[in-house]
Formats: C-alpha cells, structure tokens, sequence
C-alpha cells in the first residue's frame, strides 16, 4: 500500500483518557469516509495524541513531530494534526517550532477535528484550534475497539483537585462527571453487543457525582444527591453479562467507605486498587496539596486489605519534588516496605509550566534525586517479585486477552488482581475465562499453565 490521501494514522501517547480520545477521533474519521492504517507511510492524514504530564513525555514528542518532516517532503498532501494535552498547552507555538503542523487541536475540540481538516484543504494557513471545553462526551460507545470484549468509559473528564505539580487541570479543564443514566444505558448497549469487561475512567472517579450541583439546573442539583461512585459501581455491577469491572484512578481523599463496600459485595467488580500515594512524608503531601496524611493513607490501605479479600493495591510515587529532603524520601521508602504494594509506577518530579510547584524553591540536586529514584526502584522490584512469588503453585482465574506480544504459541491472561500470566494454549482460547496455575513469578508479571483442576 502506498501514499494515500483517504487513509489516517494515528498514534497515541499518555494515559488510557487519551486512549479514549484515540477511539473517538478514529470513528469520527471512519465517518467521514477515512481508512484507518497501522503504517505512517500509507497515511494521507497523521494525527499524534500527545501527553505533557512529564517534560520526557514531551521532548519524546518533538522528536516524533521532527521525524515527520521527511514524510511531509516526500508527500507534500500529508496532513499533520497535533492534539491531546500537549497541544492544549503549547497551542500555537507547536506551529512556531514546527512550521510543518497543518492544524493543532486541543483537548475540547475532537469533535471540530473534520471540520478543521476541511477548512485546512482550501486555507494556506496552518489552524490551531483550542478554545473548546472538554465538554461532556455524547457519544460513549459508537467505536471500534481493540478488544471486542472489553470497552474503557470514561465517567468523568477533567480534574478539580489540582495537586501542585500537575498539569492535567489546565489541559483537561474542570471536573465533569457524565450522568449516570449515559453510562448505564451505554454499558448495557455493550453488554448486548458482547462486551462483558468495562474499566471506569477518570482521573479521580471516587468523586464521580460531586460536579453534579456547581451547575445550576435542578436536574444536576437532584443528580448529586442521588449519585455517589459506590452508586454507580452498585448499578454497573447489576447489569446482566457484566463480568468484570476495573477502575481507575482513584484520590485516597475521596475513597469512601461505601466503595470499599461496593468492591467487596460485588463479585464482579475487581479486587484491584489504583491508588497513588506519591510521597510518605507528611510535608511533602502537604506541598502537593494532595489532601490526606501517611497515616490516613495507611489505614485505607489496610481497610481494604481486610475488607476485600485477595485485593491488589498498586501506587503512584514522585521522587525528588520541590524541597523534598533525604528524610522525607526515607518516610516513603519506609512505607513502601511496610505496606508492598503489588506494583508502583515511580517518577521522577518533572517541573510543568503553569503549576504551583513550578515556583517552590528545589534546591536538591538531580543526581541525589536519581539516586533515591533508583534506590526506591530497586527496593519495589524486589517486593513486587516476592509479593508474585506468594502467587506460585496456585490456581487463578484467568480472562485470555490475547496472544503475547513477546513469545509466539504464548497468550495472555489477565488474573482479577490486573496481573498479566503469560502461558501456552491455542489462539482460540482469545476471550474467555480460563483457570491458570502459577508456575513463575517475575517483578511485572507471572508465567502459568492451564490448570487440570481449580
Ligand atoms: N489522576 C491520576 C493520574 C495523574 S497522572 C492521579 O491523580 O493519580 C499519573 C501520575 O503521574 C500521577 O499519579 C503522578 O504520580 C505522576 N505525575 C503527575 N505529574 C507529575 C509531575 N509533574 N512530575 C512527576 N510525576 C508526575
Ligand atoms: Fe493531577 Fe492530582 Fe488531578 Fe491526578 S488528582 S490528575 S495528580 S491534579
Ligand atoms: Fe497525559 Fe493528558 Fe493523560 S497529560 S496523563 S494524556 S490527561
């Protein structure tokens, strides 16, 4: 397949709300005639998802964008859009540095996208477009999907909690939840139509329901008090065909009680936790406005441990924030030992214009940082193995996913508590639940064969 005008790429960067994104952008291309490629040479029309939520995020970026000059050469038709949250930061500077962007979009405008296109075919002027709300998505469901069984939807789009180092409030705009009639109705249309896996979105989704009532209709002032996550997570939970429900990413400020509640009485909502901690000293947590102690954060951690039998907890940490000191760093080395998380995504504190802590005085050099970040690193390896190690010689249920991205003859499954087995069984096995016996464990993952009895 060569050059063609009417085929698109896209390529995504960041967390699964952009993912999201992606599918949305796809089908409202595929509706104005477009033919998805997986091959950028092919491709008339090249779109990149960005993220910024990290400088490395975006300097990665501008060497995507630089290494579609050649493309632009050779194809001179080519029409490049950048969107996502990079372009709702940067806006038109992208096309200042990159001359060569046809049009930049931001994270309220998807739904402007073909009308964008249209206006750049007949204009000699590249667009930035980014003056668009996030809005509430109308349309949840009407996509393709890279796994017929399993859909993500989101239940709220942007983040009100700005925590001083992130930049995701200023690029996603306001906390807004959809209501919860659009969710149902659109988890049902799914379970018809074969999906039996959903994973709730947000980027705080315990307080789905509390942008409910800023707005002044009566109806959304009747819908907060209605409507609670642990509401939602009942209502999801009772509708037929639904096998498994995840979500993601959850605030210790806003895990109530009744959550816990809801994750422990339904034998289908699984008994995996995201809940980033990002630092174990009290200060630090303060400066990041994120709301809650090391103590608070300890107890709900152990809550759900006793309430919820089997459940995993996996965390978010920053290393090196603004005035953190080798103690503070050392209280959240302290309690990643004491309470071994399965897994922790750690990161090193990347300054983003516009936040509060852009302006925090950091006076701690970035090889002390990158020695903590290593030695935090090294230290949840470890505990990531032994807590899989605990896994070996027994039976889990698994959902078959796919066929493994590394090995050929391998699939993957997913167990309840999100880890990935990989195992030897036919192609056909792709959907279905199957009982894996644990053979090996790894930091990241386990490696299984099918059980003869459970
Ligand atoms: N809404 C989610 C996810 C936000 S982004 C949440 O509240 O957890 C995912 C993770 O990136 C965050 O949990 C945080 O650990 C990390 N992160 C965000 N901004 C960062 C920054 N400026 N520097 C380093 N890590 C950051
Ligand atoms: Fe960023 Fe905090 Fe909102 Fe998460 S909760 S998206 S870390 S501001
Ligand atoms: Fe990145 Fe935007 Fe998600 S900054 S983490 S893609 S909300």
């Amino acid at each position: 397949m060569a050059f063609k005008k009417e085929n698109f790429y896209i390529e995504t960067f960041g967390c699964q709300m952009n993912e999201f994104d992606s599918e949305r952008i796809s089908a409202i291309l595929e509706k104005q005639g477009y033919l998805k490629t997986e091959n950028r040479e092919n491709a008339g029309l090249i779109i990149l998802n960005t993220c910024s939520v990290r400088l490395k995020a975006e300097n990665k970026l501008f060497g995507h964008i630089g290494n579609l000059k050649v493309l632009k050469e050779q194809n001179p038709g080519l029409v490049i859009c950048i969107g996502g949250c990079t372009a709702q930061s940067l806006k038109e500077k992208l096309i200042d540095t990159f001359p060569y962007i046809d049009i930049v979009f931001g994270t309220g405008n998807i739904e402007n996208l073909s009308d964008l296109i249209k206006t750049r075919a007949t204009s000699s002027k590249s667009i930035c477009k980014t003056s668009g709300n996030p809005e509430e998505i109308k349309e949840l469901i009407d996509f393709k999907r890279k796994f017929p069984f399993k859909a993500f939807i989101p239940v709220m789009t942007g983040c009100d909690n700005y925590c001083s180092y992130c930049i995701v409030p200023y690029v996603r705009g306001h906390e807004k939840s959809i209501k919860p009639a659009t969710i149902i109705d659109s988890i049902k249309k799914l379970a018809a139509d074969g999906v039996f896996e959903v994973t709730l979105l947000g980027q705080n989704v315990n307080s789905y329901g509390q942008s409910f009532g800023h707005n002044v209709e009566a109806e959304d002032a009747a819908l907060k008090n209605a409507n609670s996550f642990a509401k939602l997570l009942n209502e999801i939970a009772a509708i037929q065909g639904i096998k498994r429900i995840r979500f993601m990413t959850s605030h210790p400020k806003d895990f109530t009680e009744d959550i816990i509640n809801a994750v422990r009485d339904n034998s289908n909502v699984m008994g995996h936790i995201h809940l980033p901690f990002q630092s174990g000293s009290d200060k630090i947590l303060e400066m990041m406005n994120r709301k809650y102690t090391s103590k608070e954060y300890e107890d709900l951690f152990y809550k759900m441990k006793e309430r919820i039998p089997d459940c995993s907890v996996t965390t978010d940490i920053i290393v090196g924030f603004p005035g953190e000191q080798e103690e503070d760093f050392n209280k959240t080395l302290e309690l990643v030992r004491k309470l071994k998380f399965s897994r922790a995504f750690t990161f090193l504190y990347s300054s983003r214009k516009g936040t509060k802590a852009e302006a925090f005085y950091d006076p701690v050099p970035i090889v002390e940082k990158k020695k903590w970040f290593k030695q935090l690193l090294d230290t949840q390896n470890a505990i990531s193995l032994a807590e899989n190690e605990k896994m070996t010689g027994k039976v889990f249920e698994a959902l078959v996913e796919s066929e493994s991205t590394k090995k050929s003859g391998r699939l993957e499954g997913r167990l309840e508590n999100n880890t990935i087995v990989n195992f030897d069984g036919p192609k056909g096995l792709t959907g279905s639940f199957i009982n894996l016996e644990i053979t090996q464990a790894h930091p990241f993952y386990l490696s299984g064969k099918i059980a003869e009895h459970k």
